[in-house]
């Protein structure tokens, strides 16, 4: 059997040299790797191992013997258990230059861009209480239904009312909405057992415009009393214009289930983002941020330098909230998107704010593109603004071709946009800027916006 330099229950002191990407402190025991929940650089700690494995192992803090001056004190310990705020415990103006240098790693490590600046994180002035939307899980605890987060890498909810980075109206919606189901004897239903009724509330919440969807998300397709239950729900909740009830059957993690069925009101809300007005569907991604979303597309745009006569393409449109507000200052925009749904909402969405300069096309963007490139559609300007996983290195490929003098990328995951950079250097797309906006705070996760300029 191989051995290791600590063995499970071990208690060491060590001093933390690092922050990992998921905001857990890192300890080195004779070159061995410990990652410590609850610790910062810096500071010098009592650990006790949980579990020792061939690459490295997971240690608890026992006692603190010097804490860092970053250190938040004041946060709650259920946010870190549950994952729900992992860097709540270092203080704000820490984590953005953590977010900062995660960008200037990748940029290092993956793209083999070591020259690249990176600029500092744009924040937030109030960084909590921000989230406008919340998928709740709902179990049976003590006989009440009971709302609250999963504890990391588990299915055991935390109960907890106050979420922190939501906004407090979801947080108070959500506990209105549960004792409301509660008092109608709505069951949970339970994993394991795989029975019961309600799994999760979602919530969405507008941030300028207040209005509320609530969706339930329940295992069986009847609902009994579910008009009175929404006439309640209504009642305490004046700002709800939707109730939707959607049904998930599947033994799975997967919050959402592939039926929606309006209860109340009508199948979306609307919100406003940098002046404009947008229809957001239960199934449409929309930024979770979005005081923090109108700074990202306030800076993209503005690097873009765009003109009256430039063709723009904006590919992952979402339900087009990049394209329609950059729409007044060019030519045409043309936007595409996987999700039939928010293409729908992005040719509403256009409609609404009365602009006819932007054509929504349904599909991959990848496809798309390769359509584009055959029928010789020149763009000047292409913004994508992907999924975690990134561009398809075709999809690179079909943007080279139409020879665009910007790309404006926008990424929720660095290290696979300083992939995506390096292939549009081989083709001689040279790199800007790089600017990371915090829209997670108390998290670890970056988004940033990087132009790409061609030489
Ligand atoms: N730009 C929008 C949406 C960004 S999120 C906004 O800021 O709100 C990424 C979007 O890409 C999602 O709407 C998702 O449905 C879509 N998507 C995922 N894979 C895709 C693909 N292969 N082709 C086109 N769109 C895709
Ligand atoms: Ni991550």
């Amino acid at each position: 059997m191989k051995t290791y330099p600590v063995v499970k229950n071990q208690e060491v002191e060590v001093t933390i040299t690092d922050l990992s990407h998921e905001g857990m402190g890192i300890a080195k025991v004779d070159g061995y790797l410990l990652f410590v929940d609850n610790a910062l650089p810096g500071e010098v700690v009592e650990i006790k191992v949980l579990k020792v494995g061939p690459k490295f192992g997971f240690a608890k803090v026992m006692h603190y013997i010097e804490k860092s001056a970053h250190r938040n004190e004041e946060i709650n310990e259920d946010l870190l258990r549950t994952g729900i705020a992992p860097l709540s415990h270092l203080d704000y103006p820490s984590q953005l230059v953590f977010k900062q240098e995660q960008v200037e790693n990748v940029m290092r490590k993956v793209a083999k861009m070591p020259d690249v600046t990176v600029l500092p994180t744009i924040g937030m002035d109030e960084p909590f209480g921000y989230r406008n939307k919340a998928q709740i899980p709902v179990q049976r605890i003590q006989g009440e239904l009971t709302t609250g987060f999963y504890r990391k890498h588990s299915h055991t909810l935390v109960p907890m009312e106050d979420f922190f980075i939501q906004e407090k109206e979801i947080d108070e919606a959500i506990v209105t909405v549960r004792d409301i189901l509660q008092g109608f004897g709505v069951k949970a239903y339970n994993e394991e057992a795989h029975e019961g009724f309600l799994r999760h509330i979602v919530v969405r919440r507008g941030h300028y415009s207040e209005e509320m969807m609530i969706v339930l998300v329940i295992k069986k397709t009847k609902f009994f009393q579910a008009d009175k239950i929404c006439a309640a729900i209504t009642k305490a909740l004046p700002k709800v214009v939707s109730i939707v009830q959607n049904v998930n059957e599947e033994k799975t993690n997967v919050i959402l289930g592939p039926v929606n069925r309006v209860l109340f009101g009508k199948p979306y809300i609307e919100d406003q983002l940098l002046g404009k007005t947008y229809r957001i569907s239960a199934r449409s991604f929309y930024q979770i941020n979005t005081v923090q979303a109108e700074e990202l597309y306030n800076y993209a745009i503005n690097a873009a330098g765009l003109k009256e006569t430039d063709t723009v393409i904006d590919a992952y449109s979402g339900i087009g909230t990049i394209g329609l507000s950059l729409a007044d200052k060019v030519h045409h925009v043309y936007g595409m998107e996987v999700v039939e749904e928010a293409v729908e909402d992005a040719r509403t969405n256009a409609e609404i704010n009365g602009i006819e300069n932007a054509t929504y096309l349904a599909g991959k963007a990848e496809k798309v593109m390769q359509q584009f490139a055959r029928e010789g559609i020149q763009a000047n300007v292409v913004f994508v603004d992907p999924p975690r996983k990134g561009l398809e290195a075709n999809f690179i490929e079909s943007t080279v071709q139409m020879k665009p003098e910007k790309v404006v990328y926008i990424s929720c995951n660095p290290a696979t946009m300083a992939r995506d950079i390096a292939l549009f250097a081989d083709k001689g797309y040279k790199v800007k800027t790089i600017q990371p906006v915090d829209l997670f705070p108390q998290t670890h996760h970056v988004e940033c916006v990087s132009v790409l300029v061609k030489k």
